[in-house]
């Protein structure tokens, strides 16, 4: 089935010819789907990833359609880098109304950033935070912010001491400990906006199981390998399949009902319990401006009581 993700999410009649979208991890895999995605329909779209050739060719790709697109290289595991697309943004548009916090990555056992903080979690959840944060005044009414987790996330709990502590995770707990704090991360976004009364909403969404993308590349030894076979098993989603679960988020009027929701299936479902804990995700926020050494974005929406332990 050759249908485009627009049609897979029965979007295809959406005109987005007066908004402008950011896409980070465009250059590659689902991110690049929506990306072709969202110019199809009309949208101005900003590119991002890390390898410059990948994203000049999909910008090429996107101005052959008439789209206005330019490409940012940033490496999410360097903070300078994230401020440097969010400065770039904030210069090559008056404003957004779709942030796709996509990017994602898995790193092996014990490897951290130069800071200490272990990659994963740095990269997955540290870089799209501090990069939302840095753009929530850029945010137009109406926007939407979806941020890609994973059902991975099903079994992890919140535990910031070991994203900084002497005993690592194993690369797929870190992995799915990223994306438990991708949920988290999007609906407490979510409290907060409404609180604080912006017109934004906020999601996260699982793609599905996905090994068309590149994601395999992250993987260890013969599990990469797998991970590239299963690809071509008929039945598993395709990566057209995942950008459609990314666009029904960011699109749909089903998805504008409730923010704060973690979507799969193109419908909101509960994610695991620890997902849903509002307090470790007020620590999460607090403590990962206190990581990026920023002030609490969206402070007056902060919580009565104290989460800082
Ligand atoms: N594939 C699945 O089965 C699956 C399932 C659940 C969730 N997800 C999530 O879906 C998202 C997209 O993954 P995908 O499957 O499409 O994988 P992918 O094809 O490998 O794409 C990942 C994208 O993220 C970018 N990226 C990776 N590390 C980065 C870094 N350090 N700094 C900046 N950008 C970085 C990549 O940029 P470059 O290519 O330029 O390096 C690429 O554009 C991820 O958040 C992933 O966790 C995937």
């Amino acid at each position: 089935m050759s249908q485009s993700p627009e049609a897979r999410a029965n979007l295809e009649e959406t005109d987005l010819s007066d908004q402008t979208a950011l896409v980070t991890g465009s250059t590659n895999g689902i991110g690049r789907a929506v990306a072709l995605a969202l110019g199809r329909l009309g949208a101005d779209v900003l590119v991002h990833g890390r390898e410059s050739s990948a994203g000049e060719s999909l910008v090429e790709e996107l101005t052959d359609l008439s789209v206005r697109a330019t490409f940012v290289q940033a490496d999410f595991a360097d903070p300078d880098s994230v401020l440097s697309l969010a400065e770039t943004a904030q210069d090559w548009c008056d404003g957004l109304d779709l942030l796709f916090n996509n990017a994602g990555a898995l790193f092996q056992a014990g490897d951290r950033t130069p800071t200490g903080i272990e990659r994963t979690f740095q990269v997955n959840h540290l870089a799209p935070y501090l990069l939302t944060a840095q753009l929530l005044d850029h945010l137009r009414d109406g926007a939407r912010i979806v941020t890609t987790a994973s059902d991975a996330h099903r079994g992890a709990v919140l535990n910031l001491e070991r994203v900084r502590g002497s005993e690592p995770f194993s690369g797929m707990e870190a992995y799915s400990h990223s994306k438990l704090a991708n949920i988290l991360f999007a609906s407490e976004l979510a409290r907060r906006l409404d609180a604080t009364g912006r017109a934004v909403q906020s999601h996260s969404v699982h793609p599905g199981f996905v090994p068309g993308s590149q994601f395999g590349r992250f993987l260890p030894g013969p599990l990469s390998g797998l991970f590239r076979m299963l690809g071509v098993v008929p039945g598993t989603a395709s990566v057209a399949d995942g950008a459609a679960e990314l666009l029904h988020a960011a699109l749909s009027p089903d998805a504008a009902e409730t923010s704060g929701r973690y979507f799969t299936g193109r419908a909101p479902v509960e994610p695991s319990s620890a997902a849903r804990d509002a307090d470790a995700a007020a620590r999460l926020w607090t403590r990962s401006a206190e990581m990026l050494d920023m002030a609490e974005p969206l402070a007056d929406a902060r919580p009565r009581s104290s989460a800082q332990s």
